[in-house]
């Protein structure tokens, strides 16, 4: 007996295969500098962690709605509001564990075999992968160095066809570290309203940047998906914690989706989420300080 078919067409995702034969080496007392993955290089936020110890204790341990603690999905549109000026209902928020199964309920939800949704070329690796096992077509666009590693709308638009149906972007970028400026933005935005299109923004890495500002697409159109997770700012790369917006026509799919293969995401972790430190008051600003955030509980 042999997996399924649409086993055959995922390629094993490279970093983590690094990570675990590093984890190994490690074992047995070899110091290894980590270069292979997007690994904060400090701790969850002490008060993330005590917020999420009593949740722990005090048996805040059961299943919650399948979208996702009101209380988390609040934060996080509160969240919004004061970074981005954007008012999110939420509603439109679905809570997962993590932004990858985020991203698989997303596909799931918007691609219809065949259908073809535009990335950059270099893309972070899984993209690719998730796109092919819902049986859609990843089409990329190869971002230049002298174009500073964006895609320009002209590129984007000669890639579009009748089956497009949405436009990935990634900013800040993995693997380049590119921030789209929000005209370019705009300009896709443009370009995706034109045809008819979707635009899926990975804001994973939203408040690691040192120079200017990142935006939301959100603040730009609202036909639009947002994936975001607590991985990358708050260090919460093992708790599995992440969140995708959605257009309010997509919510009732991604939630019957949601209920059926992961229930709900972690009841402890969304509060520990929603406490001070990350999303909850206190958090200061995307600074990328977070080890000296504020903590309303200490
Ligand atoms: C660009 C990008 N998106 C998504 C993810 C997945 O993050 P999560 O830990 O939330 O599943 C990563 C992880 O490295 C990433 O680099």
């Amino acid at each position: 007996m042999e997996p399924a078919k649409r086993c055959r067409n995922i390629t094993p995702f490279i970093v983590m295969e690094i990570l675990e034969k590093i984890h190994k080496m490690e074992a047995t007392g070899i110091d290894v500098i980590h270069m292979e993955i997007g690994e904060p290089d400090f701790n969850v936020p002490e008060c993330v962690n005590k917020v999420g110890i009593e949740a722990l204790l005090s048996n805040q341990t059961h299943y919650t709605h399948s979208l996702g603690d009101i209380r988390l999905r609040e934060a996080i549109s509160d969240y919004h509001q004061r970074i981005y000026g954007t008012v999110i209902d939420p509603g439109r928020i679905l809570v997962t564990s993590g932004t990858s199964p985020a991203m698989l309920l997303l596909f799931s939800a918007l691609v219809n075999p065949g259908d073809e949704i535009i990335i950059s070329d270099p893309h972070y690796a899984c993209y690719a992968n998730f796109i092919t096992y819902v049986q859609g077509v990843p089409v990329t666009v190869p971002v230049y160095e002298d174009q500073g590693f964006i895609f320009t709308p002209e590129a984007v638009q000669k890639r579009i066809t009748p089956k497009t149906k949405a436009i990935f972007i990634n900013s800040p970028a993995n693997p380049t570290g590119i921030v789209i400026p929000k005209a370019r933005m705009k300009e896709i935005a443009d370009v995706a309203k034109a045809n008819n299109l979707y635009i899926i923004s990975d804001e994973i890495y939203h408040g690691l940047v040192y120079e200017g500002k990142e935006h939301s697409i959100l603040e730009l159109t609202d036909e639009a998906f947002v994936l975001n997770g607590f991985s990358k700012l708050f260090a919460m790369t093992g708790l599995r914690l992440g969140y995708l917006i959605s257009p309010l026509e997509f919510v009732r799919a991604l939630q019957v989706l949601q209920q059926n293969f992961f229930i709900c995401a972690n009841s402890v972790v969304q509060l520990a989420g929603r406490g001070p430190g990350t999303f909850g008051q206190g958090n200061p600003d995307h600074a990328g300080n977070l080890q000296q955030s504020p903590c309303l509980h200490d």
